[in-house]
């Protein structure tokens, strides 16, 4: 063993971080690191995962009598990662402390039956220690077999719950706080014992020796008691996860690692909604200014996230979007409230006369609206009804719920609010019910209905944080730390990297060039048609209007749908057998003449407004039309893209229907289609299922409809791993819906999901730059080519095709010879270190909206196209 008598850092480990060997390898690793470097360390950690809650079970089935096996159960448990372990001797090890909690819940269920069922809270708090109890056992076994002479020692001798006046017995035994100023005491206790230590987190004594507990997460408070009891140099939160980041990387991979925080930050995120790190545990270290650091167990060598009360960098930015879910509002309403003393501090006494903690509160003259957190009050329906009674009196009150709430966090975000503008139009198709910018400027927070929480977060994350560039607070992405490295066999890989060496080769000839794959295309015209509930797909030819493309979709059995005389007139060039009535014409904002043209060629023609046929009647008249409808809201991978609701220039509203029905009859025209397209780039498959139910319910209004033509926008995945559309269950809920409707045709008229993912565009690497720490990489094109980085943010992989097979690198941006900073077609993108002069870059899913959106800026010609 190393000698030390350096200062204390204190590892808290979770318990996903204890329960498997590998885990433990690099806990030792990390263990050995510290103490060679002159530290002494003590370890804090969990119960194995899930055995708190396998726990509150027996002790629930103890108190109705019921025996069960669980107690083996977790002894195997126990025993299954001691074998993993290695550990000799660990039943005897074990033997003491489960027979102490056979004990203990003998006991509860004898009182139990005396008490009506009531658990004693001292015994469930004494029965819930034994899972860091068995955990820390096998822990310092494991050390001592690795040759670390680690000591055990029972959490309770050194961590006493302070007397709380007003606590409730509850409060006290299952949420219990300690005392944690620096203690000579303790540091001696601990002295005594040597360099290494391993003890309990979550558990405590109170002042008669009863074992309490610090509440649910309560480890990484356990954790910051020692480190301030200690004077540690630093604290460490090891767990599955490494650092804060800037949304919950599970539901949005493109979250950002946090490298730096200050704790109000880090207090504030954790509140928001954070998992990673229990709020309560901040106030120790902050308060003795110990920094707390967070880190993966099993990534021990990567970065984490670093908390202190010195930021590196003081600019106001939005560092995190953070969601919470569970939220209930309750709205007082009382027209007399304005100036009148003392409405807010009687109605306030209503909710604490309820147990009930209020976080957001927000005020007008005649209304007050205040929030619940879940995580702060235990409440039922009851309650609030209760609630509600005694408010009655005082004010008009309201529940309302459940709701979300969607904060954004970072430093002086009143100092940039402006540049929120963008962001925030995203709220502009939901009902906000409350607003909140907290009074210590860390956060301004929306409460919206529960549902639409996930989504606003997904996309608030996006645009104010996504494109921000890696630096000494926004750190790579959670994809980019943890991109799965695929086995694919071949024909699991993308047709371009089947192809390579034709594409290598058709490369030599030009420095940018589209190229797109037939087969790919003919294989998703073959998919769409697969569908047995739609009856016609046409081609949005927006996405691409390439001739070969079209013949394409044309042989494989595709309609077509254009939006403007161009459109039409390419389509009719290129495919001369096409009847028109396959043409379905969309047009919006179009001129008169445009409409009349096209009623001439015989295509079907789409009405999106009610002025053609109120201003110009007569070119209607007899004619057989399409209403497109707009649903009311919209949907799609960017605000830009969403054709829906009042800020949505497309579609008729639906407040607008009878008139509109009116107008049609005066017309004297024929409405034989009903049309909606909510938006692009659509992965949910209730988009079109709700499409369909609303444009249903128009028939009767307009009974000689035929078709229903529920739009495009059918979404792909734009990074390979990632989800695409599941094409099977959109078939399985339109089926269900004709079943309802059998008369009526279903069309769809996708444009992205033919196209997209067979086209690539190749272009050459022009010349390299570094500047401070940003790579740059320029290639022979750029949002002359494709703009859709620069116009939505939209990911394209991104790959050096003549360097596949190298490891990534340092990130590097990808950017085009255009004179705007925004000419950049991939941030942050891993290419391979050796990347030179003359390599080919491919930029992948760049079939749809690619050349169809290709300008002539800068006098620079776009990349030509080929089909092979
Ligand atoms: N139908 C109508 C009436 C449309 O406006 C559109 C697309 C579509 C169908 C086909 O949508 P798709 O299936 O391709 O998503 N430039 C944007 C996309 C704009 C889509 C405009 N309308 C982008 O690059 O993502």
């Amino acid at each position: 063993m190393l000698a030390s008598a350096g200062p204390w850092v204190v590892l808290k480990f979770g318990g996903t971080s204890v329960s498997s060997r590998s885990n433990w390898l690099s806990i030792v690793a990390t263990v050995r690191a510290r103490l060679v470097a002159g530290d002494r360390v003590l370890i804090v950690h969990s119960a194995l995962s899930g055995v708190t809650d396998r726990l509150e079970k027996l002790i629930t089935l103890a108190s109705v009598g019921e025996q069960s096996g669980g107690l083996a159960e977790l002894e195997s448990r126990h025993l299954t990662l001691a074998r993993e372990l290695a550990i000799d001797s660990a039943a005897a090890a074990l033997a003491p402390c489960l027979a102490e909690l056979a004990q203990t819940l003998a006991q509860i269920e004898r009182d139990s039956r005396t008490s009506g069922g009531y658990v004693n809270e001292r015994l469930r708090a004494k029965a819930m220690a034994a899972g860091e109890l068995l955990s820390t056992t096998l822990g310092s076994a494991f050390l001592q077999a690795q040759g670390l002479s680690a000591r055990w020692v029972d959490a309770r001798e050194l961590l006493r719950a302070e007397a709380r006046s007003a606590a409730s017995e509850r409060a006290e035994y299952l949420s219990a706080t300690c005392d944690f100023r620096p203690s000579a005491t303790v540091q001696s206790q601990l002295a005594a014992l040597g360099p290494l230590v391993i003890t309990q987190g979550f558990i405590a004594s109170d002042a008669r020796g009863d074992t309490v507990l610090l509440g649910r997460g309560g480890s990484d408070t356990s954790a910051a008691y020692f480190a301030a009891l200690l004077e540690a140099r630093q604290l460490e939160i090891w767990t599955d996860v490494p650092g804060m980041f800037s949304a919950n990387p599970r539901s949005t991979p493109s979250a950002r690692q946090l490298l730096e925080l200050t704790y109000d930050e880090a207090q504030e995120i954790a509140t928001a909604g954070a998992k990673v790190l229990h709020p309560r545990c901040l106030l120790p270290v902050r308060q003795y200014s110990i920094p707390l650091f967070v880190f993966a167990t099993q990534s021990p060598l990567m970065q984490g996230t670093r908390i202190s009360a010195a930021p590196v960098n003081e600019h106001a930015a939005v560092k995190a979007v953070c969601v919470k879910k569970g939220i209930t509002l309750v709205t007082l309403d009382s027209p007399g409230m304005w100036h009148q003393v003392g409405f807010l501090a009687d109605a306030f006494a209503i909710f604490k006369q309820h147990g009930l903690s209020i976080d957001l509160v927000s005020t007008s003259e005649t209304n007050v609206t205040v929030s619940l957190d879940p995580q702060a009050n235990a409440f039922d329906g009851t309650v609030l009804e209760r609630l509600l009674a005694d408010l009655s009196p005082l004010c008009g009150a309201r529940v309302i719920g459940p709701c979300a709430s969607v904060s954004l966090v970072g430093r002086n975000i009143r100092a940039i609010l402006h540049q929120l503008g963008h962001a925030l139009e995203l709220f502009a198709e939901q009902r906000i019910y409350l607003v909140s910018q907290a009074a210590n400027d860390l956060n301004l927070t929306f409460v919206v209905d529960e549902d639409q929480g996930d989504r606003l977060v997904e996309e608030l994350h996006d645009l104010l944080i996504g494109s921000v560039r890696t630096g000494d607070v926004l750190g790579p992405t959670w994809e980019q730390l943890f991109a799965p490295t695929r086995v694919v066999s071949a024909q699991q890989l993308p047709w371009w990297q089947q192809k390579r060496e034709q594409l290598l080769e058709i490369a030599q000839a030009q420095d940018a060039l589209y190229v797109y794959d037939s087969a790919t295309v003919l294989e998703r015209c073959r998919q769409l048609r697969s569908l047995t509930a739609v009856s016609r797909v046409l081609y949005a030819m927006k996405a691409n209007p390439h001739p070969e493309l079209l013949r394409l979709a044309h042989q494989a059995g595709l309609s077509i749908e254009c939006v403007s005389r161009g459109e039409i007139e390419r389509a009719r060039a290129t495919l001369p057998k096409l009847a028109p009535a396959s043409i379905l014409f969309t047009p919006n904002f179009a001129a008169r003449e445009e409409y009349v043209w096209a009623l001439a060629q015989q295509v079907n023609v789409t009405l999106d407004n009610l002025h053609p046929l109120e201003q110009w009647p007569e070119v209607f008249a007899g004619k057989e039309i399409f209403l497109r409808i707009d649903p009311g809201s919209g949907r799609g991978h960017h605000v830009h893209v969403r054709t829906g609701g009042t800020r949505s220039k497309f579609g008729i509203a639906l407040e607008q229907i009878e008139r509109c029905a009116a107008a049609v009859a005066r017309s004297g025209a024929r409405v034989i289609g009903l049309h909606a397209h909510t938006g692009s780039g659509i992965l949910e498959i209730g988009n079109w299922v709700e499409t369909a139910e609303v444009l249903a319910g128009l028939v009767n209004l307009f009974p000689t409809v035929r078709v229903l033509d529920i739009g495009g926008g059918l979404g792909i995945a734009d990074r390979s791993g990632g989800n695409g559309l599941d094409l099977l269950a959109l078939d399985t809920a339109l089926t269900a819906f004709r079943a309802r409707f059998p008369a009526l045709e279903l069309w769809i008229e996708p444009g992205r999901f033919v196209v997209a993912e067979a086209g690539v565009l190749l272009a050459r690497v022009t010349q390299l730059k570094t500047k401070g720490s940003n790579g740059y990489v320029g290639i022979a094109t750029g949002m002359n080519s494709l703009i859709r980085p620069a116009l939505y943010g939209a990911h394209h992989e991104i790959v050096n095709l003549s360097r596949i097979d190298e490891p990534s690198g340092h990130p590097v941006d990808v950017v085009g010879p255009i004179c705007e900073s925004g000419d950049v077609l991939g941030h942050d993108r891993p290419l391979p270190d050796s990347t030179a002069e003359g390599d080919v870059l491919l930029i992948a899913t760049a079939g749809a909206y690619g050349a169809s959106m290709a300008s002539h800026y800068n006098l620079r010609e776009p990349a030509a196209e080929c089909v092979i």
